[in-house]
C-alpha cells in the first residue's frame, strides 16, 4: 500500500478510536450491504489469492490447532473462509465470531451439513468477546482487524481470552515491498479494484473503504509495534505477494 501523509489509523476510518458503539455501527451496516457479494468478490479482485493466504495462515498454526482439545477462535469471520481453513488442522473446537449477522450467514451456509458443527459461528463483537480470560489457545483474524474501531482494545481482549502461551495470528493487507510490483499494485488497489467492487456490488462506498482504510492501516513494522505494545512477545510477520498482505503472529506469555 501506499503510504498517506496522514497518521496510520489506530481504528477503522469510518470512525473514531474514541467513537467506538457508532463506529461499530457504520462497519456493520457497510458488511450488511456488501455481504451478498462478499466472497465473490474477495476472490474475483485478488484472483483467488486470499483463499492461499488464509490457508498459509491455518498452516502457520498447524501445532497449536494439532493439539488434543485445542481450542481456535477466529474474530471477524465474515463468510468463515479462515475459521473453515483452521478445521482442517484442528483436534479440538473451531469457534468463529462476527458482529455482522448477513455475514454469519453466508458462512453457515457452507457448513457440510446443516446438523454437522465442524465450526461453531456465532454473533459476538470483537472488542467484547463473551469467553473467559485465559481460555482460548489460538486467536485469529483475516482482513477483520483493521475494520476495529479501536486496535488497542481489540489487541487487548484478544489478549484476555488467550491462554498463556497462546498464539495470535493476524492476516491484514500491508505495505507492498516489491520496488516494480509495488506502483503498479498501489494503482490496481486505488483506481481498478473500487471500481470493478462497486459496479458488482452495486453498493458505493466500501470498496473505497477497502483502498482507504488498507492504505492507512500500520505497515508490517508499525503493526509489529503495536502487537508488542500491547503485551504479546515472540512477534513475527512473513509477507505474501511482497507485501500485499501480511500475517503477524505474537505469542501471549504468563502475567
Ligand atoms: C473484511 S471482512 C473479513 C471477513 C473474514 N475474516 C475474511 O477473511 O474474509 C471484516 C469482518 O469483520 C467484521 N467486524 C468488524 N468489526 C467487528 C467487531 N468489532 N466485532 C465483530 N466483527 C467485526 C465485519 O462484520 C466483517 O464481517
Amino acid at each position: 500500500m501506499s503510504r498517506k501523509t496522514s497518521q496510520p489509523l489506530a481504528g477503522s476510518p469510518l470512525g473514531s478510536p474514541t467513537e467506538i458503539a457508532s463506529t461499530a455501527r457504520s462497519v456493520r451496516e457497510m458488511f450488511e450491504a456488501v455481504a451478498p457479494h462478499y466472497d465473490f468478490l474477495n476472490h474475483l479482485l485478488s484472483a483467488g489469492l486470499d483463499l492461499s493466504w488464509r490457508r498459509s495462515t491455518a498452516d502457520a498454526l498447524r501445532e497449536s490447532l494439532a493439539k488434543p482439545r485445542s481450542v481456535a477462535l477466529d474474530v471477524c469471520c465474515g463468510t468463515g473462509d479462515l475459521a473453515f481453513a483452521l478445521r482442517r488442522f484442528s483436534r479440538g473446537r473451531v469457534l468463529a465470531a462476527d458482529f455482522c449477522q448477513p455475514m454469519l450467514q453466508r458462512a453457515r451456509l457452507k457448513l457440510p451439513h446443516p446438523s454437522s458443527h465442524p465450526v461453531s459461528f456465532l454473533g459476538a463483537d470483537t472488542l467484547l468477546l463473551p469467553f473467559a480470560d485465559n481460555s482460548i489457545d489460538v486467536v485469529t483474524s483475516a482482513f477483520g482487524f483493521r475494520n476495529l474501531a479501536n486496535y488497542s482494545e481489540g489487541l487487548r481482549e484478544m489478549r484476555r481470552v488467550l491462554k498463556p502461551g497462546g498464539i495470535l495470528a493476524i492476516l491484514e493487507f500491508s505495505h507492498v515491498r516489491w520496488p516494480l510490483f509495488g506502483p503498479l499494485f498501489r494503482l490496481y488497489f486505488a483506481r481498478v479494484l473500487p471500481w470493478i467492487g462497486t459496479w458488482i456490488s452495486g453498493v458505493s462506498g466500501p470498496y473505497q473503504y477497502l483502498h482507504d482504510s488498507a492504505s492507512r492501516f500500520p505497515d508490517q513494522i508499525a503493526l509489529e509495534k503495536i502487537v508488542q505494545e500491547a503485551g504479546f512477545t515472540k512477534v513475527r510477520y512473513r509477507n505474501f505477494m511482497g507485501g500485499v498482505a501480511a500475517l503477524h503472529l505474537a505469542e501471549k506469555t504468563a502475567g
